[in-house]
């Protein structure tokens, strides 16, 4: 029988290999590979002896239910799809490793004082809408309605594949717990960064998440011909949102602590011999400081009101995604350190660049956090590694974790 962390191993591995696209890792919101995961994942959550449902935004719950009178919920998890071209870590080891725990502790015989939900969430990631945690707001009864009028690159709206998924009705679900019932939600996941690895730590443990905005931004101009139309004449779309990437680079470099990116970029009507009449990208700033992200925010538009004077286009900015920065809890984080510590001799805190499902959970339940060293500090990339000697540290920190809850409770 495999330990623990080899079980954990192989369903890293087998998840990891289940995709949208071939010969890389893609799985994005309610897509037929995440279809296939949930079902993989639901049959590890069987194995582990969680009873499984999926809910109506498409994620899927493992349940182990306590005996104890009047017990509460405590909510373990993270998501289940993937950036485009991802690492196989980032969102499923916050899953799996629960359910190696859940199983573990059942083998030991251990009864829990408390309910537990391990959550796989349906959407985290914003590739396919440009808008995160969609998984989480409809696990939380935070989905809005203007959540479901985003579309994605087919022109579907969230409404639209929520009622695929649910053969033709949907409503905004109302969150899955009340507050009074949870004890709260701990998400392990990997750092994404280079901190542990700098300090030698295998695992940490996160204080805050910062805030991040996300937009889509429309650039306008006029398309003509390549090679007729002369350079002072023209209204090229794509030549704005060039100068505009290279002030959002410089005004994030200049800033300390935040980070900007324009990740992807549609040129229409996309030929080479034709000027750019539009162009369609996102926008992504993150800061730790809510106050500084959106001073950035109201420089960045100004920029583009002057570039687009300039040139002659015009510029439409649609918000996708609005988080402001997320304390963690600080009575679930002191207990989260206490097993950090009762495992790897010494806790270190730090600050969460990229968002976490954790985010959307912070208003609905108190959250902690427990991140795992990751190699290079590499993360969205198919080069993605973390170690299974960390791996197996998280997995204890977490077993000593329940068990202590446990007692306290
Ligand atoms: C989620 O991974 C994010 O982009 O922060
Ligand atoms: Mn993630
Ligand atoms: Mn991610």
């Amino acid at each position: 029988m495999p330990s623990p962390l080899q079980q954990l191993q192989l369903w890293l591995d087998e998840l990891g290999q289940i995709s949208d696209e071939p010969g890389r890792l893609t799985r994005t919101f309610l897509s037929p590979a995440m279809t296939r995961a949930v079902e993989q994942t639901a049959s590890y959550m069987q194995s582990a002896g969680l009873t499984t449902r999926v809910d109506t935004v498409g994620n899927l719950i493992g349940h182990c239910a306590s005996s104890a009178p009047k017990a509460k919920t405590l909510l373990l998890g993270s998501h289940l799809d993937t950036v485009r071209h991802a690492g196989k870590y980032d969102g499923p080891l916050g899953v799996l490793l629960p359910i190696a725990v859940m199983a573990e502790l059942q083998r030991r015989g251990v009864e829990l004082p408390f309910h537990v939900e391990v959550v796989g969430f349906s959407e985290e990631e914003g590739v396919r809408f440009a808008s995160g945690y969609l998984g989480s707001r409809g696990f939380t009864g935070q989905l809005r309605r203007r959540d479901l009028e985003l579309r994605d690159g087919a022109n579907l709206t969230v409404r639209q594949v929520l009622e695929a998924h649910n053969g033709g009705v949907f409503r905004r679900p109302k969150a899955a717990h009340r507050r009074r019932d949870l004890l709260g939600y701990v998400e392990v996941h990997i750092e994404q960064g280079p901190v542990l690895e700098a300090k030698g730590l295998a695992v940490g443990v996160v204080s805050a998440i910062a805030g991040q905005s996300r937009f889509k931004l429309t650039w306008r101009g006029k398309a003509g011909h390549a090679g007729t139309t002369p350079m002072a004449l023209r209204r090229d779309a794509f030549a704005g949102v060039a100068e505009f990437a290279v002030a959002v680079e410089a005004l994030a470099r200049g800033t300390r602590g935040l980070v900007a990116t324009i990740g992807s970029v549609q040129v229409a009507p996309g030929a080479s011999n034709v000027i750019p009449s539009e162009v369609l990208h996102t926008l992504d700033v993150r800061h730790a400081d809510d106050h500084t992200r959106l001073l950035a925010l109201q420089e960045l538009e100004r920029i583009t009101k002057r570039l687009a004077r300039a040139r002659d286009l015009t510029c439409d900015w649609q918000a996708t995604q609005n988080d402001g920065a997320v304390a963690c809890s600080p009575e679930l984080t002191k207990q989260l350190e206490r097993s950090v510590r009762a495992v790897q001799g010494r806790s270190l805190t730090l600050v969460s660049g990229a968002g976490h499902d954790a985010v959307v959970m912070s208003r609905h339940t108190p959250v902690a956090m427990l991140f795992v060293r990751c190699r290079d500090g590499l993360s969205h990339h198919p080069d993605e590694f973390a170690s299974p000697q960390d791996i197996g540290v998280a997995l204890q920190v977490m077993l000593d974790f329940l068990q202590k809850l446990a007692v306290r409770d």
